[in-house]
């Protein structure tokens, strides 16, 4: 399969340019390249300037590309002029899978052949999108990148493909994303919901829960991330995190220790049963994220950064529209009880 250098790419296509496809032609306007978009909505281009104004002071205050140009985009009523000339392809039309089918269809038959086309969507397997593509052979370039929102500004896109996408044009995504700037998983599997949206729907979900059943308010549970865990995830993910919480024994003593909270319902979503092979599993892959670093650097790290978040989140909250202004006691500013 001969796929598109590169670094030879400056033009590039969105397919669909609301919420998340507008922010993904702020992006690339910002790496310097051109877009073409593809959308059927009579107002999507006066949206997509919009988001665009909106936008643009965030990206330079990021840092522009050379030669970035805020208005170097067309709108095209048409699909295949849309894709006329464009080196990569970007789709996040609405998260309706005969729609994504047949788009995705018709983009592959459009596009030039050496061009990768990629999905926004939020969960669904490109195997199921890549159906109608499949049954005419052009599902061997589409592949799925999942952002999040705003694209112009968090860094993770999740690349995978499908049972019939090619292996070189997953591996081609993954390095298109890292070359425009972003952070790239790329999985192995396809799971519905990819990672991130799984990890964060499984707190959303038992969120729910707690608010159906009267166990917390919207409230708490907003301040139990942001003043928690929340102000640890930043520096190092649930999984560091808890391996420092194992102390210099790491994460072997903590699920050494904490283990058998796995069985109390500490939430809805059961636990899998903490095999010998999964307990070593997590344990070294914590060792190989710490990276020869030791217990005290991690420490050291983290503590660090969560003095800087904390000074920064708290004027943050001074200043921003609507802020809830707390203290270090978890009070209120108002005196009222937290
Ligand atoms: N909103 C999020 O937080 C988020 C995050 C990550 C991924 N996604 C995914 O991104 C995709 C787009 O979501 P969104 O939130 O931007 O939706 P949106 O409703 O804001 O935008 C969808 C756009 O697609 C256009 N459209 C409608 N039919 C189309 C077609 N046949 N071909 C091309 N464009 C068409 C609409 O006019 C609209 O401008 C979805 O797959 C969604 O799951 C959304």
């Amino acid at each position: 399969m001969q796929l598109r250098p590169i670094d030879s790419i400056d033009t590039v296509a969105c397919v669909g340019a609301g919420t998340i496809g507008g922010g993904w032609v702020a992006y690339f306007l910002a790496r310097g390249l051109r877009v073409r978009v593809w959308d059927p909505s009579p107002v999507a281009a006066e949206k997509l300037s919009r988001l665009i104004e909106t936008a643009w002071p965030a990206l330079t205050r990021l840092g522009l590309a050379d030669g970035a140009d805020k208005d170097a985009w067309s709108i095209h009523t048409d699909l295949a002029e849309a894709l006329d000339g464009a080196g990569f392809v970007q789709e996040s039309a609405p998260e309706d899978l005969t729609m994504k089918q047949e788009l995705l269809a018709g983009v592959a038959r459009a596009a030039a052949e050496d061009v990768v086309i990629s999905s926004s969507t939020s969960g669904y397997p490109m195997t199921d999108m890549a159906a109608l593509a499949a049954e005419e052979g052009l599902a061997d370039r589409l592949v799925v990148g999942h952002p999040f929102n705003p694209p112009y500004l968090i860094p993770l896109v999740e690349v995978v493909g499908g049972e019939r996408t090619a292996p070189e044009a997953v591996d081609w995504a993954a390095d298109w994303f890292r070359f425009i700037g972003k952070s790239v998983i790329k999985m192995d599997r396809e799971v519905p919901g990819f990672i991130a949206n799984r990890l964060q729907e499984a707190l959303w979900r038992e969120a729910l829960h707690m608010v159906n059943e009267g166990e917390a308010t919207v409230e708490q549970i907003d301040r139990a991330i942001t003043d928690g865990p929340g102000l640890r995830w930043p520096i190092q993910g649930p999984m560091l995190t808890f391996a420092l919480a194992g102390g210099e024994g790491g994460m072997a003593h903590m699920l050494d220790h904490f283990g058998p909270s796995l069985l109390s319902p500490w939430t809805r979503l059961d636990a899998p049963e903490l095999t010998q092979q999964l307990r070593d599993a997590v344990v070294a892959g914590c060792d190989d994220e710490a990276d020869g670093r030791s217990f005290q650097d991690l420490v050291t790290a983290r503590d660090a950064a969560i003095i800087d978040i904390r000074r920064l989140v708290g004027e943050l909250r001074s200043t921003l529209p609507g802020a809830v202004e707390r203290d270090g006691t978890g009070a209120q500013s108002d005196g009222s009880a937290a």
